[in-house]
């Protein structure tokens, strides 16, 4: 077969099972409400991706036109207009054709799109142009994500350009673009009960899925047969495919933080860090151990290991409605610095070595970042000007500090060099405080020696 298919939905479910129309229409009615009459929320879906020569990427919808229809078919187009008293929820979808539904798979038709996704008006793509300076009409502002697909930002100012005139003659006409941050991402940021389930299973499944890397770890493996075996875990349990590439590097390769090469072989004496996330029903788990090959953490890793540890666990204990972004990533540099300035890796005094971010050399990223549907989730880290924002309930995020001693990096002590660790759980605020998701894989030093190998 020289063609590939993107998106063979079957026609008996075009929207995705961990989804339900209700969900995707209140979602909808609660961002118009949001935006106001005045506004228009435009959302376009993810492009297909060539590969190679005839074949593409795994299709992934977009993250926003997924959370507001469920619909997972490229060449789309959502517009929301609030108030509108015939077509408040207006699609752009490709049109049916036999022909290309033999290659690629059934699509939801013009027809089928108000059936299925429940929209009152819908068009072919290929008159998104035609018709878009009519439907801007009567709309101040435009929500519209600038910047990501620039054959699309051409449409939109086209259109915009077009219905502009109508202002001087004292009608509505759209004047701005607003950034789609305020409205929907700060609704995607705080997680309701549905996600925080679909979440904590996406987790569950990311767990076992390491948990099955460190009891099959033997010395000898190959780092993508490693990968393979998490991932069939992943699939097994429900998972379409990673949340993002599987990053499995060992010795040296644990210090390059976006490693994805995954050719190293697991060597005796040396660690492996697998950083590595199901994504089931569009969310994602993202998860990082670090584990010794052979079974037992050397005294230098074990120094490493138990710094990094210390530091994920204070941060986490933090955790809790109320307090600011920025204190979990002062409190693992504060722990980071302090442990590295006891072990030599670092010139004291502490403070100093915080104030002049020399840990930095050895700790170059964030502490979290908040996780949803993008591993990478939605939404700002910080308002008003504050340095961080307070945590709410329903936000869910990585605890993920780290230590990497480059080999060829000056300044490395000769005992850890190539020695890279980092241990990342996903957590959700509660009322209360924090629920850890990602338990279910150990992280206790000793717990996990006892299970590397188990099943090698
Ligand atoms: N796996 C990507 C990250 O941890 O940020
Ligand atoms: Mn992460
Ligand atoms: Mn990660």
């Amino acid at each position: 077969m020289s063609q590939t298919s993107n998106a063979a939905a079957s026609p008996a479910s075009p929207v995705a099972p961990l989804t339900g129309r209700n969900v995707h229409a209140a979602r909808r009615a609660q961002l118009m409400e949001r935006i106001g009459e005045n506004a228009a929320a435009l959302v376009v879906a993810a492009p297909v991706r060539s590969r190679s020569n005839d074949t593409s990427y795994h299709y992934r919808p977009n993250s926003d036109l997924w959370y507001l229809t469920g619909f997972e078919e490229p060449e789309a187009v959502v517009l929301l207009l609030p108030g509108h008293p015939e077509h408040p929820f207006v699609m752009f979808v490709r049109a049916r054709n036999r022909e290309r539904e033999i290659w690629d798979g059934w699509r939801v038709g013009v027809e089928g799109a108000k059936e299925h996704l429940g929209c009152d008006a819908a068009f072919p793509i290929g008159e998104l142009e035609e018709r878009l300076p009519k439907l801007f009409e009567g709309r101040t502002r435009l929500i519209y994500e600038l910047g990501a697909d620039e054959a699309m930002d051409r449409n939109v100012i086209r259109a915009v350009r077009k219905v502009q005139p109508l202002g001087r003659k004292g009608k509505r006409a759209p004047r701005v673009i607003e950034d789609p941050l305020l409205y929907l991402h700060e609704m995607r940021l705080v997680k309701t009960p549905g996600e925080i389930a679909a979440l904590r299973r996406a987790v569950e499944v990311s767990a076992l899925g390491h948990v099955r890397g460190i009891r099959c770890t033997r010395p000898g493996m190959r780092e993508f047969e490693l990968q393979a075996e998490i991932e069939y875990v992943f699939k097994k349990h429900g998972a379409t495919a990673p949340g993002y590439e599987s990053i499995v590097g060992s010795g040296p390769n644990a210090c390059i933080l976006h490693y994805v090469a995954n050719r190293g072989r697991l060597r005796d004496g040396d660690l492996v860090l697998v950083d590595a996330g199901a994504e089931v029903g569009l969310y994602t788990g993202d998860i990082t151990r670090t584990w010794p090959v052979s079974g037992s953490f050397s005294p230098e890793q074990r120094e490493i290991y138990d710094l990094v540890l210390r530091a994920q666990r204070e941060v986490i204990r933090l955790v809790r409605p109320g307090l600011a972004w920025h204190k979990l990533h002062e409190c693992a540099v504060k722990i980071l610095a302090e442990g590295m300035v006891d072990l030599g890796i670092l010139e004291g005094p502490v403070d100093k070595a915080i104030e002049e971010k020399t840990y930095r050399k050895w700790y170059m990223h964030g502490t979290g970042h908040w996780l949803g549907i993008d591993v990478h989730d939605v939404g700002s880290y910080a308002r008003d000007g504050e340095p961080g924002r307070a945590l709410e309930p329903g936000m869910v995020f990585t605890v993920e500090p780290g230590l990497y001693f480059h080999g060829d990096e000056e300044g490395c002590p000769d005992r850890f060099r190539g020695i890279g660790v980092r241990i990342e759980d996903d957590v959700l605020v509660t009322e209360t405080g924090v629920d850890v998701l990602s338990q279910g894989v150990p992280k206790e030093p000793e717990e996990i020696e006892q299970l590397v190998g188990a099943d090698a």
